[in-house]
């Protein structure tokens, strides 16, 4: 394959990231063919979608995202049979791909103004570029698209799973927003948040990868959605804890962005636990990312970060553990390095 996809030049579409890079290797050239093609389909949906906004929605989109959603949707549905025979078969496999990653980079676009953030994958954000009017619209047309793509598949239970996920994910954004600055989130809660902000559409990856599958049951969709759901929720706890150990040059995203905008994480919920100091500071004094770097700081003193990541890796052990019964018959190779790639993005 010498196509140039984006900024992902011949190499496919995890290049950069070594776990998910394995994963490509693995799979061989139906999987990077699927992935390549989806790749050109992403940046197809976002070119055409006109002036103003394509610019905003390509540059999203091409801005080097490791594609873990899609992927799941790819492998959801290799390890149920793979897509039905023929051409028609895999074009409904990348649409449901390409949707999922629309809307995750919808999300990104409308997350980042919410919560204030400048940077996203090393480079400014829409709303740091455009302002606010348009990043809100930008997020808009990357939902629209999403939803246009995946209803040429013609198959209500797929427009359900993933409107499911998209409703969950606003919840989470919301709920988040309640809690914004709050002395008492307790851990529950937090978790409840990141299952609706992020297991959720994890979840529906690989749900629409087995709804687009020749041998897709509903059992399966449960399965691999259950798999997913703990592997998404990982991710964000392990993203949680990144905010607050960075470095920027590591994430793409500035150190302690969560603390400046008031959003409570586990690391922080944990550090309270163990600082008194901390349990009584006010989140809203936080003043400047001088004093959100010194918070991190404060926060690590308390091994926080270890608890959370411990706490996150053992999800990520659950997870993996329930696969083989899930995919019998070595069928959960592919799947299970992709809980070893979470992981290994934060060690
Ligand atoms: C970022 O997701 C948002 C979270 C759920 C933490 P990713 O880290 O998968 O984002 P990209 O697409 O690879 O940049
Ligand atoms: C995840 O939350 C974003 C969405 C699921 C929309 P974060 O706010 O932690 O994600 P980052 O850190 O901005 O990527
Ligand atoms: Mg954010
Ligand atoms: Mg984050």
């Amino acid at each position: 394959m010498t196509t140039t996809v984006g900024s992902r030049a011949n190499g496919g579409p995890q290049e950069g990231v070594a776990g998910l890079e394995a994963i490509m290797r693995h799979g061989g050239d139906g999987l990077r063919d699927l992935m390549v093609r989806t790749e050109l389909h992403l940046e197809r949906v976002t070119a055409r979608a006109g002036a103003p906004l394509a610019s905003h929605a390509s540059a999203t989109v091409t801005a080097g995202g490791k594609r873990l959603r899609p992927l799941l949707v790819v492998l959801a549905a290799e390890s149920a049979g793979g897509p039905p025979s023929g051409a028609d078969g895999e074009e409904r496999l990348v649409r449901a791909a390409v949707a999922v990653e629309l809307v995750h980079s919808a999300t990104l676009v409308h997350d980042d103004l919410i919560d204030g953030a400048r940077l996203r994958r090393g480079n400014p954000t829409v709303a740091a570029v455009a302002g606010r009017r348009i990043a809100v619209a930008t997020g808009d047309l990357l939902f629209s698209r999403a939803f246009a793509e995946l209803a040429r598949n013609q198959d209500a239970a797929q427009l359900c799973a993933l409107s499911d996920a998209s409703s969950a994910l606003a919840t989470g954004e919301l709920l988040q927003r309640e809690d914004a600055y709050a002395s008492d989130v307790a851990v529950e809660r937090y978790l409840r948040r990141c299952e609706l902000k992020t297991a959720a559409l994890f979840e529906a990856a690989c749900r629409l990868g087995a709804l687009t599958a020749a041998r897709g049951s509903s059992a399966l969709a449960d399965g691999l959605g259950a798999f997913a759901r703990r592997i998404g929720l990982a991710f964000q706890m392990l993203d949680d804890v990144l905010d607050v150990s960075g470095p920027v040059e590591r994430t793409g995203k500035a150190r302690g962005t969560d603390l400046l905008d008031g959003t409570v994480t586990l690391p922080l919920i944990l550090a309270r636990e163990r600082d008194p100091q901390l349990a009584a500071f006010d989140l809203a004094s936080l003043d400047g990312p001088e004093q959100a770097e010194a918070l991190c700081e404060r926060v690590a003193a308390t091994g926080a970060l270890d608890e959370a990541r411990e706490r996150a890796l053992r999800v990520v052990a659950e997870a993996k553990a329930a696969l083989p019964a899930i995919l019998p018959g070595g069928r959960s190779v592919l799947l299970d390095l992709v809980a070893d790639s979470v992981v290994e993005r934060y060690r």
